[in-house]
């Protein structure tokens, strides 16, 4: 199936360009409605990760990290690109007033910085990829897991 590629995935990275690499290998398996919530403190790697999942799905472009904005959205690529950033967005109340659920529930791809700031939305995702400093400088420990399936 497909849609089981390129997960359960866990690996050490030693540099930004390996870390946009596994997003890169993530975003060939993904498919419409795919939601994927990214774990990790400030700095671990998360926007570095998604332009890794926006250049395998084929959006041309610079990605930058939307904390302002908390969604950019970018066409043009092999499926529509959701990246939210919910670092500002504190409480499940905050998130309910934004509207973002026509995203997370389209045909596009979903992808969400800090999704462990708002209560319960970790269960509305297919695939969670958790980024830790590891021990040596530069280095990264990223494990992707698929944690539901679609119907
Ligand atoms: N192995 C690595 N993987 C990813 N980034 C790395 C790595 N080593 C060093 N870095 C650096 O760490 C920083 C990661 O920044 P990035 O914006 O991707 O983090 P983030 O998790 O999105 O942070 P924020 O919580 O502020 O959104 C970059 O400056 C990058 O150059
Ligand atoms: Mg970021």
């Amino acid at each position: 199936m497909t849609e089981r590629r390129n997960v359960n995935v866990r690996q050490t990275t030693e540099t930004p360009e390996e870390t946009a690499a596994l997003g890169e290998s993530l975003a060939e398996g993904l498919t419409p409605g795919d939601v994927v919530g990214l774990v990790g403190e400030l700095g671990a790697g998360k926007t570095c990760f998604v332009k890794g999942v926006a250049a395998g799905l084929g959006v041309a472009g610079y990605v930058k990290s939307p904390s302002y904005t908390v969604i950019n959205v970018y066409e043009g690529g092999r499926l529509p690109l959701y990246h939210i950033d919910l670092y500002r967005v504190s409480s499940s109340a905050d998130f309910d007033s934004i509207g973002l659920e026509e995203y997370i529930y389209s045909e596009g791809i979903s992808v969400i910085e800090w999704v462990d700031n708002v209560v319960g939305l970790e269960s509305d995702c297919t695939v969670i990829v958790t980024l830790k400093y590891a021990e040596a400088e530069g280095a990264r420990e990223i494990k992707i897991e698929r944690v539901k399936s679609k119907e």
